[in-house]
């Protein structure tokens, strides 16, 4: 089977992991150039400042995906960039920076798909409570304004956030994200609910404005399956299920938190503090989304959490890698003998994939679905001068077949988005994970190279798939 013809095959990045130029041309602080300044936070202390320049050398980037056969590329606005100081005053320059990269995108016919929010939040916002703050909510829907107006003729897919399980937690759970916040549950929740009362009123406004495009929202999809048939492992499964997947992807797909959770959350004190009006726009925008993105990178594996004393958090296992227990203690994530894991410890399962794929129809139906993130982080071997990611290849064509397979059961997916199309900064872990089909030589001059899998990306582009 080719993949349909109106399915994209494409590649992602974010603003703050490629751009660079944080203080040039008018734009703001975000909240990352400030958290990974803080010695200890990042590894090595890498930050964003420069990333791989993407700022400067869009073009040359931009022509390196065209010449991948790239149809779609998923890149993410920095709000600083375009509102420096979170409300108010709007920077021409961020404007013109992005209109040149769509621009040079129609250029060569990839598709520009947007994302809104990658975590580079207005450092102003984030003094002042951040996504805690209901004024953040106000701000971010006239920035996507901002944003509808000035591209909305040439943009026609947008994704409001990225990922609100990631910041979120780690924000104000993990400590691990700014604003580095440890254990406190009520904000945890709080967060979340105004990230989802801003996506729906984004939506709203979208809507209203008539520019005929579609728009939605990536989650982290990372199925929980019970690492065996003990029914309190299972319990902690299905436990696991409502708080990490039902508690994100309900609002959204069915405009309601899932009951459970609500009850869950009463219990311990942490229920935001939500409106009738809130709770009724969340509601009526969940008719008007378009799809539901998804990155998907591992499953969890689950069982009840019986150890007492806490795991101790540190940069790593927060980033990805099962070992800890949930917010509540309820259940653990756990690694497994007979599981296959990447240097990172992050397993490696197109099967998970698949099942997971097949609990999101069976509780939302038919939704219209991408896979907004998907690939490999590991530290490329180079041979010869050439860098031979025969491991991404692998990953990336083994996931791709689970998407074929979706699709030929019936699952409504409409792209594949590798994460990511060139190597850039990993937030947590520099640039020693790699993602990307382009190589980033940071010992000469941040000079661009072609890596094994983008050749062959290209024949899988050019050929639909049909190989797979
Ligand atoms: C996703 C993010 O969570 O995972 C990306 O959306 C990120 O921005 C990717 O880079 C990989 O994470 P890491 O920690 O391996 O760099």
């Amino acid at each position: 089977m080719k993949f349909p013809k109106d399915f994209l095959f494409g590649a992602a990045s974010a603003s703050y992991q490629v751009e660079g130029a944080w203080n040039e041309d008018g734009k703001g602080l975000s909240n990352w150039d400030v958290f990974s300044k803080i010695p200890g936070k990042t590894f090595e202390g890498t930050n964003g400042d420069v990333a791989v320049d993407h700022y400067h050398r869009y073009k040359e980037d931009i022509k390196l995906m065209a010449e991948m056969g790239l149809e779609s590329y998923r890149f993410s606005i920095s709000w600083p960039r375009i509102i420096p100081n979170g409300v108010g005053e709007v920077n021409q320059k961020g404007l013109e920076f992005y209109n040149n990269v769509i621009d040079e995108c129609l250029k060569y016919g990839i598709v520009p798909f947007v994302t809104l929010y990658h975590w580079d939040l207005p450092q102003v916002l984030e003094e002042k409570g951040g996504w805690t703050n209901k004024e953040t909510v106000d701000a971010f829907v006239k920035y996507a304004e901002v944003c509808f107006n000035a591209f909305g003729d040439r943009v026609k897919h947008w994704i409001t956030f990225n990922e609100t399980v990631v910041f979120c937690a780690l924000g104000y759970l993990a400590g691990a994200h700014p604003p580095a916040i440890v254990g406190d549950g009520k904000k945890y929740f709080q967060a979340t609910h105004n990230v989802f009362t801003a996506h729906a009123r984004s939506i709203e406004l979208y809507k209203s404005l008539k520019q005929y495009g579609e728009i939605g929202i990536t989650h982290v999809f990372s199925p929980a399956f019970s690492v065996d048939e003990n029914p309190e492992n299972i319990e902690a499964t299905m436990h696991a299920r409502e708080v990490d997947t039902h508690w994100y992807y309900d609002p959204i797909l069915k405009g309601e938190y899932p009951e459970y959770v609500v009850k869950h959350i009463e219990k311990l004190g942490f229920t935001p503090d939500w409106t009738e009006e809130e709770l009724a726009v969340i509601k009526r925008a969940a008719d008007k989304n378009d799809f539901i993105g998804l990155n998907y990178y591992q499953p969890q594996r689950v069982m009840k959490n019986d150890v007492s004393e806490e795991v101790e958090r540190t940069r790593e296992n927060s980033t990805g890698a099962p070992g800890n227990p949930s917010f509540d203690g309820v259940y653990k994530t756990v690694m497994m003998d007979d599981k296959k894991y990447t240097k990172w410890g992050w397993e490696i399962s197109p099967e998970g994939f698949l099942a997971g794929l097949r609990l999101l129809k069976e509780r939302y139906g038919d939704v219209k679905m991408y896979i907004t993130e998907n690939g490999l982080g590991d530290e490329d071997p180079i041979i010869e001068d050439e860098i031979v990611d025969i491991p991404r290849i692998k990953y990336i064509e083994e996931h791709l077949s689970a998407v074929k397979m979706a699709i030929q059961e019936g699952i409504n997916m409409k792209g594949y988005y590798a994460w990511s199309v060139i190597d850039l900064l990993s937030w947590l872990n520099g640039y020693k994970k790699q993602y990307g089909f382009i190589y980033v030589d940071h010992k000469n001059n941040l000079e661009r190279k072609k890596k094994a899998s983008f050749h062959w990306y290209k024949n899988v582009i050019e050929t639909r798939g049909e190989e797979l």
